[in-house]
């Protein structure tokens, strides 16, 4: 069964397909759409090897040309040499207006490829098939594209949209446990920030999600796609309604930083939203029970919720501060009130981060 929704950005406005077995027909569905008449296929070295042949021929069997363009793994490759040295393999093609890109991959690949189609002949379509978890729910709906320089994640980069987004859940299955959980955080974060009923969802179909059966995991996907389509279609460029997302991300990517990446972002962010949830509490916005009892979920996905003993705490609090939302000097945080509805705020007390930074 496939699940079709839709991100409402008027004339930019564009579909999410989730189904098992998708890339088999990415294909055939890009040849109806008319997006392009070639396309590059940008994937990195391990998701080329895995899934490049797959979508190749669904493209060739559609009648569209395509060449499969490969750079190493990795966030280290999400930087402007990388993204040079794909921008001069499209212009050796011959890669011209009517073409467009295909991000085959996850965060990296999607945010890298999104930034080189807002750039490259200053602009060219392009569409996603995201084939981890965190790219399925996350990165790869929302137009957010851009690449890292030495002075931080993202810095540089472009509100983008896609043309199409194909989400194959077959692929979850070669994903790494580590890389699904990290997904499962931002999975968890959807229900905290927008819908309690997908929460309880949650609670009762935990078995059956990390045994990735089929029908959980799609109506799972196509949740999180739903809130987030809803949001980037009230807020594309984060004036308001979707600073939510960053729920669980301030104290999140603080701690990320802070332990030199060694904490992957999905993990991070599980502790993040632990953190938050306590600030909530201190600052008498949610209920006890209410934060136990998200608490209790991410722990039984088998997700961290403590900031690791070891990680230095002033450091954490270096990069909380210098967080590029930080706005002048002033920490926000999004603060749940109760499960399935959160608050913006600057009024958290440093002796109240500090407390929560100071559980070990
Ligand atoms: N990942 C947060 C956003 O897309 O806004």
């Amino acid at each position: 069964m496939t699940h079709t929704l839709d991100v409402g950005l008027g004339d930019r406005s564009y579909p999410i397909f989730i189904e098992d077995g998708i890339m088999a027909s990415v294909g055939a569905d890009l040849a109806k759409r008319k997006i392009a008449k070639r396309f590059a296929v940008i994937a990195d070295d391990n998701v080329a090897r895995l899934y490049g042949s797959t979508l190749l021929r669904s493209l060739s069997d559609a009648g569209i040309a395509a060449e499969l363009l490969s750079f190493p793994r990795g966030e280290a490759s999400k930087n402007l040499q990388v993204f040079a040295e794909l921008a001069s393999r499209l212009a050796q093609l011959g890669i011209d207006r009517k073409d467009g890109l295909i991000a085959l991959g996850g965060g990296v690949t999607g945010d890298l490829t999104g930034f080189l189609a807002a750039s490259y002949l200053r602009g060219i379509p392009f569409v996603q098939v995201p084939t981890t978890l965190l790219s399925q729910v996350d990165s790869s709906v929302g137009g957010k594209t851009g690449v890292d320089i030495p002075e931080g994640k993202n810095l540089v980069g472009a509100f983008y949209q896609p043309k199409a987004v194909y989400i194959d859940t077959a692929v979850l299955t070669t994903l790494p446990l580590q890389e699904l959980l990290g997904g499962l955080a931002e999975v968890i974060k959807y229900g905290v920030i927008r819908d309690f009923d997908f929460f309880v969802f949650l609670e009762r179909h935990l078995d059956k999600i990390l045994c990735l059966d089929q029908a959980s995991i799609q109506e799972m996907i196509s949740t999180c796609c739903r809130i987030k389509a809803n949001v980037v279609a009230a807020d594309e460029r984060e004036s308001d309604l979707r600073r939510i997302l960053n729920f669980g991300h301030t104290i999140g990517h603080a701690v990320e930083a802070a332990s030199d990446f060694s904490i992957i972002h999905g993990l991070a962010v599980a502790i993040g939203m632990v953190a938050a949830l306590r600030l909530a509490v201190a600052c008498e916005l949610c209920k006890k029970s209410d934060a136990g009892r998200v608490a209790a979920l991410i722990n039984a996905f088998g997700l961290p919720t403590e900031i690791p003993a070891d990680l230095d705490r002033e450091r954490i609090k270096k990069y909380l501060l210098t967080d590029k939302k930080t706005v002048a000097g002033s920490v926000f945080y999004v603060l749940p009130t109760a499960i399935g509805s959160v608050v913006i705020t600057n009024e958290v007390s440093e002796a109240q981060v500090d407390a929560v930074l100071s559980r070990r």
